[in-house]
């Protein structure tokens, strides 16, 4: 590989690079310093996304102290139901939350009207692009329309998927409505980045798991094949990473033969054995555990090396099956970094 070549970018075009390119979810965050003190000089998370000149420095915080591979625009999955003319809020150690919805025509639904709510992600994408270093890919990203209709459904998140499943059962033709349109919102995001500069983008589906076959299938699968189609309608060429958190390993396989991702997040759960497997049927990112990296020490060296051992000289990104937490010490961070570049 050229020194100026982005290691992301040629493993997600399938060529193995060693060692394995690495960012992490959530790499920006509360569990950097530097982060918290921009955060109480913003005063609310929302309004560091919606600030392109604060996004973009704390999308960079982390490329600069610890130089991973890729850096992820700093923004929010909830920024698709607010240009769906939601409002959204977040309080203190909650999460997001927004008044529900029950029908897709409360949303609103002219792309002039999305582009311009999402306006400030698309300039933090070209602010960040003057200042990325040689070799580090850009990374946008969007929630997935099943993932999305769960906090909207319930107007919060953490309800197990109750309200959008009962949704989708009672009124199944209602339910694909709203799929329908979250998912035109977030295709016009996802193009809209690439054309803003970013190299690649991530669809996050973090309730992905616990949908019986028929609503894995219709819910998750089906929607996702039509974002992605729409997208590659326009740029052919574009990078796509699903992460259909928390799947059955059965729904792992169906979502990389099906939707035309080029690779695939795993979470914790998926045993590292099966990784090697799959990663002859796509390009493979995950998995440690963030309790790992709270914890540090011989236990993280273990969990590192047996993946490092294992997907060594395949299609792998390295990355965690979840978010880094805020309570996760910036020093294991920094060793993670090192025990992955370490030559063998
Ligand atoms: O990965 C990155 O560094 C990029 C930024 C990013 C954030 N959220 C910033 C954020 C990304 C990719 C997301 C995705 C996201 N947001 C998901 C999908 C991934 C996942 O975690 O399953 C979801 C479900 C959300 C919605 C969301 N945003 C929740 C549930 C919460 C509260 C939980 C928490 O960790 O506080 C957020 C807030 C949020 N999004 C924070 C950050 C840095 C914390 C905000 C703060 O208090 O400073």
């Amino acid at each position: 590989m050229k020194e100026d070549e982005k290691s992301f970018l040629s493993v997600m075009n399938g060529i193995a690079v060693i060692p394995p390119p690495v960012w992490l979810m959530r790499q920006a965050g509360r569990y950097l310093p530097e982060y918290r003190a921009l955060r109480a000089q913003a005063g609310s998370f929302w309004a560091m996304c919606m600030d392109p000149q604060l996004a973009a420095e704390i999308t960079l915080q982390p490329i600069r102290r610890f130089g991973f591979d890729v850096a992820v625009i700093f923004s929010d999955i909830m920024t698709i139901p607010y240009a769906l003319g939601r409002a959204v809020r977040f309080e203190e150690e909650k999460g997001p939350s927004l008044d529900p919805v029950s029908s897709a025509s409360q949303l609103d639904d002219k792309r002039e009207v999305w582009r311009h709510r999402l306006e400030p992600t698309y300039e933090t994408i070209g602010r960040v692009r003057t200042q990325l270093p040689r070799g580090v890919a850009l990374l946008g990203f969007t929630g997935a329309p099943w993932t999305l209709a769960t906090y909207m459904a319930a107007g919060r998140g953490g309800d197990e998927q109750r309200s959008a499943k009962l949704w989708g059962y009672r009124e199944p033709t209602s339910f694909a409505a709203l799929l329908e349109l979250v998912g035109d919102c977030v295709a016009q995001h996802l193009i809209t980045q690439i054309e803003a500069g970013a190299d690649a983008v991530q669809i996050f589906d973090s309730w992905a798991g616990g949908l019986p076959d028929e609503a894995y299938s219709n819910w998750v699968v089906q929607p996702t094949r039509k974002v992605i189609d729409t997208v590659r309608k326009t740029h052919p060429q574009a990078k796509i990473i699903g992460f259909p958190r928390a799947s059955s390993l059965a729904g792992y396989e169906l979502y990389a033969a099906e939707t035309g991702v080029d690779g695939v997040g795993v979470d914790t759960g998926v045993p590292t054995r099966w990784l090697l497997d799959f990663s002859r049927a796509t390009v493979v990112q995950g998995n440690l555990d963030p309790l790992l990296l709270v914890t540090g020490g011989k236990a993280m060296r273990k969990g590192v090396a047996r993946i490092l051992q294992e997907m060594r000289g395949k299609r792998f990104v390295f990355n965690l099956g979840h978010g880094v937490l805020p309570d996760t010490p910036v020093e294991h961070v920094a060793e993670l970094v090192r025990l992955i570049r370490a030559p063998p």
